[in-house]
Protein backbone atom coordinates (compact mmCIF):
# COMPACT_ATOMS: atom_id res chain seq x y z
CA UNK A 1 0.00 0.00 0.00
CA UNK A 2 1.11 3.41 -0.71
CA UNK A 3 1.81 5.95 1.98
CA UNK A 4 -0.10 9.19 2.15
CA UNK A 5 2.56 10.89 4.56
CA UNK A 6 4.15 13.64 2.44
CA UNK A 7 7.26 13.12 1.76
CA UNK A 8 9.62 16.20 2.72
CA UNK A 9 10.85 16.82 -0.69
CA UNK A 10 7.12 16.95 -1.87
CA UNK A 11 6.22 19.44 0.55
CA UNK A 12 9.14 21.41 -0.52
CA UNK A 13 8.26 21.43 -4.39
CA UNK A 14 4.91 22.30 -3.28
CA UNK A 15 5.92 25.08 -1.22
CA UNK A 16 8.50 26.45 -4.43
CA UNK A 17 5.63 26.03 -6.96
CA UNK A 18 3.14 28.12 -4.64
CA UNK A 19 5.92 30.88 -4.44
CA UNK A 20 6.53 30.77 -8.15
CA UNK A 21 3.27 31.05 -8.88
CA UNK A 22 2.30 33.94 -6.44
CA UNK A 23 5.65 35.71 -8.21
CA UNK A 24 4.23 34.99 -11.88
CA UNK A 25 0.74 36.21 -11.09
CA UNK A 26 2.29 39.43 -9.23
CA UNK A 27 4.35 40.61 -11.76
CA UNK A 28 1.85 40.38 -14.09
CA UNK A 29 -0.44 42.46 -12.31
CA UNK A 30 2.32 45.25 -11.52
CA UNK A 31 2.98 45.03 -15.42
CA UNK A 32 -0.85 45.59 -16.07
CA UNK A 33 -0.59 48.59 -13.74
CA UNK A 34 1.69 49.96 -14.84
CA UNK A 35 0.93 49.87 -18.62
CA UNK A 36 -2.63 50.92 -17.98
CA UNK A 37 -1.87 53.83 -15.89
CA UNK A 38 1.00 55.28 -18.09
CA UNK A 39 -0.91 54.79 -21.11
CA UNK A 40 -4.53 55.95 -20.56
CA UNK A 41 -5.52 54.31 -24.00
CA UNK A 42 -4.63 50.80 -22.53
CA UNK A 43 -7.55 48.66 -21.08
CA UNK A 44 -8.03 45.58 -20.05
CA UNK A 45 -11.28 44.01 -20.81
CA UNK A 46 -12.72 44.01 -17.69
CA UNK A 47 -11.96 47.82 -17.30
CA UNK A 48 -13.53 48.28 -20.63
CA UNK A 49 -16.41 46.52 -19.41
CA UNK A 50 -16.79 48.58 -15.85
CA UNK A 51 -16.58 52.02 -17.72
CA UNK A 52 -18.77 50.75 -19.74
CA UNK A 53 -21.46 49.90 -17.22
CA UNK A 54 -20.75 52.66 -15.20
CA UNK A 55 -21.52 55.08 -18.56
CA UNK A 56 -24.75 53.35 -19.17
CA UNK A 57 -25.58 53.35 -15.58
CA UNK A 58 -25.95 49.61 -15.33
CA UNK A 59 -23.50 48.92 -12.56
CA UNK A 60 -25.51 47.64 -9.33
CA UNK A 61 -25.47 50.31 -6.24
CA UNK A 62 -24.33 47.32 -4.28
CA UNK A 63 -21.75 44.74 -6.20
CA UNK A 64 -22.60 41.02 -4.95
CA UNK A 65 -19.98 39.61 -6.56
CA UNK A 66 -19.41 36.27 -7.89
CA UNK A 67 -16.34 35.00 -9.65
CA UNK A 68 -16.90 31.53 -10.80
CA UNK A 69 -12.68 30.84 -12.13
CA UNK A 70 -11.09 32.68 -9.83
CA UNK A 71 -7.19 31.70 -10.28
CA UNK A 72 -5.51 34.07 -7.60
CA UNK A 73 -7.63 37.02 -8.54
CA UNK A 74 -4.94 39.32 -9.69
CA UNK A 75 -6.52 39.35 -13.44
CA UNK A 76 -10.16 40.31 -12.78
CA UNK A 77 -11.01 40.49 -9.21
CA UNK A 78 -8.19 42.86 -8.79
CA UNK A 79 -9.81 45.36 -11.31
CA UNK A 80 -13.52 45.37 -9.48
CA UNK A 81 -12.90 44.24 -6.24
CA UNK A 82 -12.51 47.79 -5.21
CA UNK A 83 -16.40 48.34 -5.73
CA UNK A 84 -18.32 45.34 -4.06
CA UNK A 85 -20.20 44.63 -0.94
CA UNK A 86 -20.00 41.21 -0.85
CA UNK A 87 -16.88 38.48 -3.21
CA UNK A 88 -17.23 35.01 -3.37
CA UNK A 89 -14.47 33.42 -5.18
CA UNK A 90 -14.30 29.71 -6.90
CA UNK A 91 -11.40 28.18 -7.62
CA UNK A 92 -10.38 24.64 -7.75
CA UNK A 93 -6.66 24.64 -7.99
CA UNK A 94 -5.40 24.48 -4.04
CA UNK A 95 -2.63 26.58 -5.11
CA UNK A 96 -4.03 29.54 -6.83
CA UNK A 97 -6.59 29.50 -4.69
CA UNK A 98 -4.32 30.05 -1.58
CA UNK A 99 -2.87 33.18 -3.34
CA UNK A 100 -6.41 34.44 -4.16
CA UNK A 101 -7.13 34.14 0.32
CA UNK A 102 -3.70 36.29 0.65
CA UNK A 103 -4.44 38.95 -1.96
CA UNK A 104 -8.50 39.37 -1.16
CA UNK A 105 -8.66 38.96 2.96
CA UNK A 106 -12.35 40.26 3.11
CA UNK A 107 -13.29 37.60 -0.07
CA UNK A 108 -14.89 34.03 0.74
CA UNK A 109 -12.39 32.24 -1.23
CA UNK A 110 -13.64 29.17 -1.63
CA UNK A 111 -11.24 25.44 -3.04
CA UNK A 112 -13.60 23.72 -5.15
CA UNK A 113 -15.38 22.69 -8.48
CA UNK A 114 -17.93 25.96 -9.04
CA UNK A 115 -19.87 24.18 -11.71
CA UNK A 116 -20.73 21.46 -9.29
CA UNK A 117 -21.28 23.89 -6.66
CA UNK A 118 -23.68 25.91 -9.10
CA UNK A 119 -25.91 22.79 -9.90
CA UNK A 120 -25.96 21.29 -6.12
CA UNK A 121 -26.65 24.80 -5.22
CA UNK A 122 -23.93 25.24 -2.54
CA UNK A 123 -22.88 28.69 -3.35
CA UNK A 124 -23.25 31.03 -0.56
CA UNK A 125 -26.23 33.40 -1.64
CA UNK A 126 -28.63 33.66 -4.22
CA UNK A 127 -28.88 37.21 -5.06
CA UNK A 128 -25.07 37.84 -6.76
CA UNK A 129 -25.89 40.89 -9.31
CA UNK A 130 -22.29 40.54 -10.57
CA UNK A 131 -21.08 37.54 -12.18
CA UNK A 132 -17.14 37.03 -13.65
CA UNK A 133 -17.25 33.45 -15.69
CA UNK A 134 -13.48 33.39 -16.83
CA UNK A 135 -13.49 29.94 -17.29
CA UNK A 136 -10.08 28.13 -18.78
CA UNK A 137 -9.20 28.93 -22.33
CA UNK A 138 -9.49 25.40 -23.17
CA UNK A 139 -13.10 24.34 -24.20
CA UNK A 140 -13.48 20.82 -22.66
CA UNK A 141 -11.65 20.90 -18.96
CA UNK A 142 -11.61 19.08 -16.21
CA UNK A 143 -11.72 15.52 -17.72
CA UNK A 144 -14.10 16.87 -20.76
CA UNK A 145 -16.66 16.84 -18.46
CA UNK A 146 -17.43 20.57 -19.04
CA UNK A 147 -17.56 22.98 -21.82
CA UNK A 148 -16.80 26.63 -21.97
CA UNK A 149 -19.45 27.94 -19.44
CA UNK A 150 -22.40 25.96 -21.08
CA UNK A 151 -22.58 23.84 -18.03
CA UNK A 152 -23.76 26.63 -15.45
CA UNK A 153 -26.83 26.81 -17.21
CA UNK A 154 -29.28 27.22 -16.54
CA UNK A 155 -28.88 26.74 -12.79
CA UNK A 156 -26.52 29.62 -12.60
CA UNK A 157 -29.76 32.01 -13.22
CA UNK A 158 -31.87 30.69 -10.22
CA UNK A 159 -28.49 31.85 -7.93
CA UNK A 160 -28.71 35.57 -9.15
CA UNK A 161 -30.59 38.80 -7.65
CA UNK A 162 -33.58 39.80 -10.19
CA UNK A 163 -30.91 42.42 -11.79
CA UNK A 164 -27.67 41.01 -12.62
CA UNK A 165 -25.18 41.46 -14.60
CA UNK A 166 -23.28 38.78 -16.75
CA UNK A 167 -19.34 38.73 -17.78
CA UNK A 168 -18.11 36.15 -19.76
CA UNK A 169 -15.90 34.39 -22.36
CA UNK A 170 -17.61 33.60 -25.61
CA UNK A 171 -15.49 32.08 -28.49
CA UNK A 172 -16.05 33.81 -31.89
CA UNK A 173 -14.08 31.26 -33.62
CA UNK A 174 -13.10 27.96 -33.13
CA UNK A 175 -9.89 27.79 -35.59
CA UNK A 176 -7.26 29.91 -32.87
CA UNK A 177 -8.53 27.35 -30.30
CA UNK A 178 -8.16 24.38 -32.25
CA UNK A 179 -4.74 25.18 -33.44
CA UNK A 180 -3.68 25.93 -30.27
CA UNK A 181 -4.99 22.56 -28.17
CA UNK A 182 -4.25 19.61 -30.96
CA UNK A 183 -5.59 16.76 -29.32
CA UNK A 184 -8.80 18.48 -28.62
CA UNK A 185 -11.98 16.54 -29.59
CA UNK A 186 -13.02 18.86 -31.93
CA UNK A 187 -15.89 16.92 -33.13
CA UNK A 188 -17.16 16.72 -29.01
CA UNK A 189 -16.94 20.24 -28.80
CA UNK A 190 -18.88 21.78 -31.34
CA UNK A 191 -21.69 18.95 -30.45
CA UNK A 192 -21.80 21.23 -27.36
CA UNK A 193 -21.70 24.27 -29.15
CA UNK A 194 -24.65 23.39 -31.56
CA UNK A 195 -26.58 21.97 -28.47
CA UNK A 196 -25.84 25.46 -26.44
CA UNK A 197 -26.32 27.61 -29.46
CA UNK A 198 -29.50 25.49 -30.54
CA UNK A 199 -28.65 25.60 -34.21
CA UNK A 200 -26.44 22.84 -36.72
CA UNK A 201 -23.03 21.94 -35.97
CA UNK A 202 -21.68 23.79 -39.27
CA UNK A 203 -22.86 26.83 -37.96
CA UNK A 204 -20.88 27.17 -34.23
CA UNK A 205 -17.32 27.15 -36.24
CA UNK A 206 -17.26 30.83 -36.53
CA UNK A 207 -19.75 33.93 -34.93
CA UNK A 208 -19.27 37.74 -35.51
CA UNK A 209 -19.97 39.47 -32.39
CA UNK A 210 -23.41 41.12 -33.41
CA UNK A 211 -24.79 37.21 -34.56
CA UNK A 212 -22.98 36.18 -30.97
CA UNK A 213 -25.08 39.07 -28.98
CA UNK A 214 -28.08 38.31 -30.62
CA UNK A 215 -27.71 34.49 -29.74
CA UNK A 216 -26.84 35.37 -26.17
CA UNK A 217 -30.23 37.67 -25.99
CA UNK A 218 -32.52 35.07 -27.47
CA UNK A 219 -30.86 32.37 -24.89
CA UNK A 220 -31.28 34.90 -22.03
CA UNK A 221 -34.95 35.78 -23.25
CA UNK A 222 -36.48 32.77 -21.72
CA UNK A 223 -34.78 34.31 -17.88
CA UNK A 224 -36.17 37.44 -18.32
CA UNK A 225 -35.61 40.79 -20.07
CA UNK A 226 -32.61 41.47 -21.41
CA UNK A 227 -31.63 45.27 -20.95
CA UNK A 228 -28.25 45.44 -22.25
CA UNK A 229 -25.60 42.99 -24.26
CA UNK A 230 -22.61 43.49 -26.07
CA UNK A 231 -19.18 42.23 -26.90
CA UNK A 232 -15.50 43.29 -26.11
CA UNK A 233 -13.02 41.91 -28.03
CA UNK A 234 -9.76 40.35 -26.17
CA UNK A 235 -7.00 41.47 -28.07
CA UNK A 236 -7.98 39.51 -31.24
CA UNK A 237 -11.55 38.76 -33.18
CA UNK A 238 -11.49 35.26 -32.28
CA UNK A 239 -12.24 35.38 -28.54
CA UNK A 240 -14.89 37.95 -26.69
CA UNK A 241 -15.75 39.26 -23.37
CA UNK A 242 -19.09 39.36 -23.24
CA UNK A 243 -21.49 41.53 -20.87
CA UNK A 244 -25.09 40.83 -20.41
CA UNK A 245 -27.42 42.25 -18.01
CA UNK A 246 -30.57 40.37 -17.14
CA UNK A 247 -33.75 41.70 -15.48
CA UNK A 248 -35.47 38.96 -14.31
CA UNK A 249 -38.96 40.32 -13.68
CA UNK A 250 -39.01 42.46 -16.82
CA UNK A 251 -41.33 42.04 -19.52
CA UNK A 252 -40.05 39.64 -22.02
C1 LIG B 1 -8.81 31.59 -17.24
S1 LIG B 1 -8.37 31.15 -15.60
C2 LIG B 1 -9.18 32.38 -14.67
C3 LIG B 1 -8.44 33.63 -14.63
C4 LIG B 1 -8.91 34.59 -13.56
N1 LIG B 1 -10.30 34.99 -13.72
C5 LIG B 1 -8.03 35.77 -13.56
O1 LIG B 1 -8.43 36.78 -14.10
O2 LIG B 1 -6.92 35.65 -13.06
C6 LIG B 1 -9.37 29.76 -15.31
C7 LIG B 1 -9.25 29.21 -13.89
O3 LIG B 1 -10.35 28.33 -13.68
C8 LIG B 1 -9.91 27.29 -12.82
N2 LIG B 1 -10.89 26.20 -12.96
C9 LIG B 1 -11.00 25.28 -13.95
N3 LIG B 1 -12.08 24.50 -13.77
C10 LIG B 1 -12.69 24.96 -12.65
C11 LIG B 1 -13.87 24.57 -11.96
N4 LIG B 1 -14.65 23.59 -12.40
N5 LIG B 1 -14.20 25.25 -10.83
C12 LIG B 1 -13.44 26.28 -10.38
N6 LIG B 1 -12.30 26.68 -11.00
C13 LIG B 1 -11.93 26.03 -12.12
C14 LIG B 1 -8.51 26.99 -13.29
O4 LIG B 1 -7.75 26.35 -12.28
C15 LIG B 1 -8.00 28.41 -13.63
O5 LIG B 1 -7.33 28.96 -12.55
Amino acid sequence: MRSHILHPTDSIRKTLRFHKTLIRELSARYLTNFLTKKFARLMTPMQQALLLLEAEDLLPRKVIALELFARSGLFTVAEYHHLVEWLEMYEIDPLSARCGKIFFRKAKVLTTDSIQAVRLGNLLRDDYNFIVIDNPDIPLYCDSKYCEHFDLFPYLVDRVADYAVFMMNVVLSIEPVKAKYPGLDIARWLRRRSHFYGIEVEQVRRFTPSRMVDLYRTLFAQYGAVKYATIILRRHTEIGFLILCLDKKGMR
